[in-house]
């Protein structure tokens, strides 16, 4: 059937207020879009525009949250996709909570050297670009799975958006316009077939992106479900695009590839309850390592304080994220210590040698190592009117993913690959390191570090939050979390506020080129830390209940992000 994508009438709002508050002694904060039933805070206005609209018809948060994420593959291919996989998080307006975990898997003849040379020398232009790169994609199984479940309107109703846009067309902005025409050689190169939807031509702002084979494939999801993909002939253009490419997905991989309802992560913080992802994604774990430290420490943002905050930070990154390389992995495969990692008296242990006036080294630090800058995941948020709540952060894995774009299909796929441990010791393109236990396996899900989180209070809906960023996502999380209930920020100036990563090797703290507080980044410096200054961290989309029972949108400024509601 055919919808014409409803367009509500209430845009992006903003207030500003000058207040006295935080490092800086005159920051001016901004407070997000405040509705009182609905919202949807995604990476593109349009796909946030798709996601409320299907709320205003009487879907339900993850009705929209499917909606999303199939026009996020349409408008945002350099991360939306069905090309990839990702997680939900999901509460129930009543308190019930679940995970849904649709992240791709290796493919069945994979092996853990098939990234190394015969002199067993890493190669991780083949675990990041082009075919082998690609894991088996879990998007569209995730999306029926999360249907099944807790869908409420037609499928077709939620697929027919993405189609209008891919079919239709979409007006690219200056930025767009430059992206595209910057990755269309990528494409080309990566691709058997000329990709000439997006290499065609150089991009113009107000140029008009129309994707036909990706509008094709979304129909016949639309009209057969998960066969439409995993079967039939997208399946079949997969299987040539591998032929073609010397890629391993086999018909076999299609047919066995599984999403699954997991048990999400809980922890607590002060009378906050975390509801978060578990393995495969280490970003849950992460994020209430670094939580069920900082519940020992008061912090605040004022001054000289604000250093002694992200010094601490620091040195809990640079200890959580060695147990990341040691102990995180696909539970299915690897018998991760949850328990252990979160347990109290093992993060007093873990951090009874902090120092709070001098860093403590990481050792073997790789110098001039830095971070990669193409960390292209994207998060969405949604709060429905009955107060039901879907955090899902969806990734490609890096920005375009393999570069490879499906010829006959129109869709991009994911270099998922590269987050495993190509080599023990070796990093991947976020610099992080791994080990045995997120070594390639065939069936295997790939280490991630998507942190899909929503938090209540006192038993209520309070947050819900994400961000992409590969291995900047837990700490983004975190300081966002921190910035809302330490710091008394509401949601958006929560999103706004700078961003600091560290994630033990390389041995930097990484920080925001805005942030000017030179004071600060002397201080840590005395303290022992290295600064390394990058562009943006993360893009954090959230929603944020009030007191009131109105909610507030958080969009990340540092992208398109927008948040829209009723
Ligand atoms: N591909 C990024 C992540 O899963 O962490």
């Amino acid at each position: 059937m055919k919808n014409k994508v409803f367009i509500p009438v209430l845009s992006l709002a903003t207030v500003l207020l000058l207040v006295f508050s935080c490092h800086t002694e005159k920051r001016i904060t901004e407070t997000g879009l405040v509705t009182q039933k609905a919202m949807t805070v995604s990476a593109h206005p349009l796909a946030s525009e798709v996601g409320t609209a299907i709320m205003q018809r009487g879907g339900n948060a993850v009705d929209a949250a499917i909606a999303v994420h199939m026009a996020l593959a349409v408008v945002y291919p350099q991360a939306g996709n069905i090309g990839g996989g990702g997680f939900f998080v999901i509460r129930e307006k009543d308190g019930i909570y679940h995970s849904l975990d649709f992240r791709e898997k290796s493919p069945l003849l994979s092996d853990r050297d098939m990234f190394l040379d015969e002199e067993g020398k890493p190669l991780p232009e083949k675990s990041q670009n082009g075919h082998l790169a690609a894991g088996v994609p879990g998007a569209v199984d995730g999306m029926v799975k999360a249907y099944e479940k807790f869908g409420s309107l037609p499928w077709e109703e939620l697929i027919q958006p993405a189609i209008e846009l891919a079919e239709n067309g979409f007006v690219l902005t200056s930025e767009e316009a430059d992206y595209f025409t910057r990755v269309s050689q990528n494409l080309k190169k990566y691709s058997t077939v000329d990709p000439v939807q997006f290499s065609g031509k150089s991009w113009h702002q107000g140029d008009t992106l129309i994707q036909n084979q990706l509008a094709s494939t979304l129909k016949r999801i639309r009209d057969f479900g998960r066969d439409g993909f995993y079967k039939g002939p997208v399946a079949e253009f997969i299987l040539a695009e591998m032929e073609r490419g010397n890629g391993i997905i086999t018909q076999e991989d299609l047919d066995t590839y599984e999403s699954s309802w997991r048990q999400p992560l809980l922890g607590s913080y002060k009378q906050y309850d975390i509801i978060t992802m578990g393995p495969p994604s280490s970003g849950g774990i992460i994020l209430l390592q670094m939580l069920g430290i900082l519940e020992n420490y008061k912090v605040s943002n004022r001054g000289k304080k604000y250093a002694d905050y992200l010094h601490l930070k620091t040195e809990m990154e640079r200890r959580i994220y060695a147990d990341r390389a040691e102990y995180m992995a696909d539970a299915d495969y690897y018998p991760v210590p949850v328990e252990q990692l979160l347990d109290k008296d093992y993060l007093a242990e873990r951090f009874a040698d902090f120092d709070p006036k001098r860093a403590t080294p990481s050792d073997g630090i790789n110098a001039g190592s830095v971070l990669a800058l193409s960390e292209e995941t994207t998060h969405f948020s949604i709060v429905d009117p009955l107060g039901n709540a879907v955090a899902c952060t969806t990734t490609l894995n890096g920005g375009m993913g393999s570069k490879v774009v499906v010829d006959g299909a129109g869709f991009i796929l994911n270099n998922e690959m590269d987050d495993f441990s190509i080599k023990p010791g070796f990093p991947n393109m976020f610099g992080v390191l791994g080990g045995e236990a997120n070594k390639i396996e065939p069936g295997k899900r790939m280490l991630s570090s998507m942190t899909p989180t929503i938090i209540e209070k006192d038993g209520k809906l309070f947050m819900v939050v994400g961000t992409p960023g590969g291995s900047t996502i837990p700490t983004s999380v975190f300081q966002t979390v921190v910035n809302v209930i330490e710091f008394d920020m509401g949601m958006q100036e929560a999103v706004n506020e700078e961003r600091f990563h560290s994630q033990w090797k390389p041995d930097v703290i990484s920080y925001e080129k805005e942030f000017s507080e030179l004071k600060i980044l002397d201080d840590l410096k005395k303290r022992g830390h290295v600064l390394n200054e990058r562009s943006a961290i993360g893009r954090v989309d959230g929603i944020l209940m009030r007191d009131d029972g109105s909610m507030e949108g958080g969009a990340d400024t540092r992208g398109m992000d927008t948040a829209v509601g009723f």
